[in-house]
């Protein structure tokens, strides 16, 4: 019987995702390298407090609290990135890259900032970048749009890309719980990043849109480019009303083409969507990503977007690729052709502003209850072209003040946001006017 190569692993970070890692690693391990025809040693482990107790043992002579000597050791073939941040992360993956090595990330944050500069420094040094766990969780939808699909241009791809603002959401709709208590419980599944405003306020799932929007069109759109909002105003009346209304309230990531191709936007918000839609019943810690391809048409990825598991078997997956590089097997494509495919469509891609962005919209005014009001506010929205589709105001009221539900006909992203600047302007609107998008994506 031949011997198998050994394939050595160091790992970066041993928390929710690189305890799942190496507790998979170990469980399927002979089914593992039977199919990769190579045994997976792990060398060494980085953490920041060696005293921690750890769900998953280790012997201590192979954890380390200097990550950037794993980054460094010649002994070590594939680096797992399962830290988190952007400065130190930043600093050991351009090591191991220019080591040569094949590092495996789940940090999303980190290529959303550097990956132009992750990604050459990956070429340059003939090293390899994996990335599939920064999206989607257990979704293999990084394989999907740049291997499976690479026949096609996209003209839209969005989705649900936070596990856990789909779980709090989720959770308050079905539950009348408050977003404290589902919080709570989403971090205790290790849901939730170090810095849960990422989560809470759409910027993770904004990096997982810039991801999969250099993916889909070849160009890196800044943060600073993205409009984002999370879900920390929704309030359990907004998912009441949309249920009444006939819909479910979803954080979307959207990026979208338009002027036939010439330009993309992305964007982030929370958003109505119709009930009887696949998107609007994926539910809990559930992502799912539609990608429209001009060949393949629309198609919907579900699965579990975030938590140890699901995580760890992404990262596996990634593994496995770094395994097959360095047995120079028969290689899906990689990093450097799908950049060299996609460079000149993203070189020339523009982004869009917001008047080629339309919608319908839902606004939840609280008003004076009182005669004239409604006109007044019929009024701006007709000065801005914004006509309405739908009202419903309770008949309870508090203070002569009352709640006032409005959907509207499509419009534009300019035209709504200088209704709402007018309508908190008015006298008798006593809040800024709380602004949800509805999409009816097929
Ligand atoms: P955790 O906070 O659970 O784990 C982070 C790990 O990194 C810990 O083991 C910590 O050490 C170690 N660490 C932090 N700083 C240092 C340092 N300076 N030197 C050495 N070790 C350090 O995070 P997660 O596992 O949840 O997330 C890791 C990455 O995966 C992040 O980029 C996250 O965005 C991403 N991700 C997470 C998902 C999830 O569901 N949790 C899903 C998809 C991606 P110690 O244990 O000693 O504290
Ligand atoms: N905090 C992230 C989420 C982890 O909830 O989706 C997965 O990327």
């Amino acid at each position: 019987m031949s011997k198998k190569p050994v394939v050595k692993i160091g790992l970066i970070g041993f928390g929710v995702v690189g305890e799942g890692v190496w507790k998979h690693i170990q469980q399927n391990r002979s089914a593992l390298e039977r199919r990769l025809g190579a045994r997976l040693q792990l060398v060494k482990v980085a953490v920041q407090d060696m005293k921690k107790k750890r769900k998953v043992q280790i012997p201590p002579d192979q954890l380390t609290t200097d990550p950037m000597s794993i980054a460094n050791n010649p002994d070590i073939d594939i680096v797992c990135e399962l830290m988190g941040g952007t400065t130190l992360a930043k600093k050991i993956t351009l090591a191991a890259l220019h080591n040569g090595k094949i590092v495996v990330t789940a940090n999303k944050a980190l290529i959303c900032k550097h990956g132009a500069q992750l990604f050459k420094t990956a070429r340059a040094g003939g090293g390899h970048y994996f990335y599939e766990a920064s999206v989607a969780g257990g979704i293999p939808i990084i394989k999907v749009v740049r291997e499976g699909l690479v026949a096609n241009r996209f003209n839209l791809i969005y989705g649900i890309l936070n596990g856990t603002c789909n779980y709090i959401l989720t959770r308050m709709e079905r539950e009348n719980l408050t977003f404290d208590k589902t919080l709570i419980a989403a971090r205790e599944l290790g849901y939730v990043e170090a810095d849960e405003s990422l989560d809470l306020d759409g910027w993770d799932t904004a990096h997982k849109a810039v991801i999969l929007s250099y993916l889909a069109h070849g160009k890196w759109v800044s943060i600073k480019d993205v409009p984002v909002e999370g879900i920390v105003n929704i309030t359990l009346e907004d998912i009441q009303w949309a249920n009444k209304l006939g819909f479910k309230i979803k954080l979307l990531g959207i990026i979208s083409q338009n002027n036939e191709g010439k330009s993309i936007f992305v964007r982030v918000h929370p958003t109505l969507i119709r009930k009887d839609k696949i998107m609007a019943n994926v539910d809990g810690v559930y992502n799912a990503v539609s990608v429209n391809g001009d060949i393949v048409g629309s198609g919907i990825h579900i699965g579990r977007g975030a938590g140890q598991d699901a995580t760890a078997s992404a990262v596996i997956g990634d593994v496995a690729d770094a395994v097959n590089i360095l047995l120079r097997t028969p290689q899906p494509m990689g990093l450097e052709d799908t950049n060299e495919l996609y460079t000149p469509v993203g070189s020339n891609i523009e982004l869009s502003s917001l008047e080629d962005v339309s919608s319908q919209y839902y606004l939840r005014l609280s008003v004076t209850d009182k005669p004239g009001v409604l006109a007044e506010i019929s009024t701006v929205m007709a000065n801005h072209d914004v006509s309405i589709a739908s009202m419903i105001q309770p008949e309870e009221s508090s203070n002569q003040k009352t709640t006032l539900i409005l959907t509207t006909h499509q419009s534009n992203e300019k035209r709504i946001q200088d209704t709402v600047r007018d309508l908190e302007e008015l006298k008798n609107v006593h809040q800024k006017p709380f602004l949800l998008r509805i999409v009816n994506f097929d």
